[in-house]
């Protein structure tokens, strides 16, 4: 029987994961389908209950759904652990574990595709909702020298900061003279037209901006490239993350590139 896996969230409409994962399972040979499961906001958890119970054998949990799926998971990793929060879950006779694939998605994206190493690396990382939360860990485990969070609202980045050890957690205003190789927005701000108010000259010149939001050219990665930084959105952050948990519930990896490719010519 073919084995079903659906990204759930609300909207999901617009999902490319379907696709991603429909390419991923036509390279490797896996006989799977991938689906999309759009639900309100109140049915998340019965949702999932009734893909399960139909034999369903994972989900990847996209907004708003990644702290409820935290919840739900009856063992977690290390990964979703730090992250607080699980976009992959994987459903077996034991039960139903959660990872977050995100973080290291992320990573990958920024070293095999980009060739950025983040060894030794000053990294500022503007946001401190779930899409900040996501990859802190996974930044400080790549081997950055200096991680500084950054929020519109300080508070949210002090907490976010204090769960680490060694982290800075300020408001934009608080950067001070401060500059970074990488600054990574991982604010929604680009999603309604607006930038971070981050302070001039916080990216060292020749330094890398990336956008989490991927499908539009946003104002943070237009102002980057106006100075001459190299800017890149998130789409290839998308793509790892999914190959990450393609290799968790099929136990082999996929070729990234090409998918990307597609995506980025499409
Ligand atoms: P997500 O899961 O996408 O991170 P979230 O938890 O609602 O969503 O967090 C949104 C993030 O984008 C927050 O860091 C938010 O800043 P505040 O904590 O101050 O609200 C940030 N954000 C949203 N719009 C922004 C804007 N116009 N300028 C700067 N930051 C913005």
């Amino acid at each position: 029987m073919t084995d079903r896996y659906a990204v759930i969230g609300n909207p999901v409409v617009h999902s490319k994961s379907p696709w991603i994962h429909a390419e991923f399972a036509r390279q490797t040979g896996q006989d799977m389908e991938y689906g999309r499961i759009e639900v309100p906001v109140e049915g998340f958890e019965a949702a999932v209950a009734a893909f399960r119970a139909a034999g369903g054998r994972g989900l990847n949990v996209t907004l708003p759904f990644k702290e409820r799926a935290y919840r739900l998971a009856s063992d977690l990793s290390e990964r979703a652990r730090a992250a607080a929060a699980v976009n992959t879950l994987m459903f077996s006779v034991d039960g139903t574990s959660g990872d977050n694939t995100d973080g290291v998605g992320l990573v990958r994206d920024l070293r095999q595709n980009l060739g950025f190493a983040l060894q030794g690396r000053r990294v500022l990382l503007a946001g401190a909702g779930g899409a900040a939360q996501g990859v802190v860990q996974p930044l400080i485990a790549a081997g950055v020298a200096r991680l500084v969070i950054a929020n519109r609202t300080a508070e949210r980045a002090r907490s976010l900061a204090g769960r680490f050890a060694g982290l800075r957690g300020c408001g934009f205003g608080e950067l001070a003279d401060e500059r970074f190789e990488l600054v990574i927005n991982a604010t929604s701000a680009g999603l309604s037209g607006h930038s971070p108010e981050l302070p001039a000259g916080i990216l060292d010149a020749g330094g890398v901006a990336y956008d989490m939001v991927y499908g539009r050219d946003t104002p943070f990665l237009a102002q980057a490239r106006a100075l001459g930084a190299r800017a890149c959105d998130g789409l290839g952050m998308l793509v790892e993350q999914a190959a990450e948990s393609f290799f968790i519930w099929r136990g082999v990896r996929p070729q990234t590139a090409p998918v990307l490719q597609v995506l980025r010519a499409a």
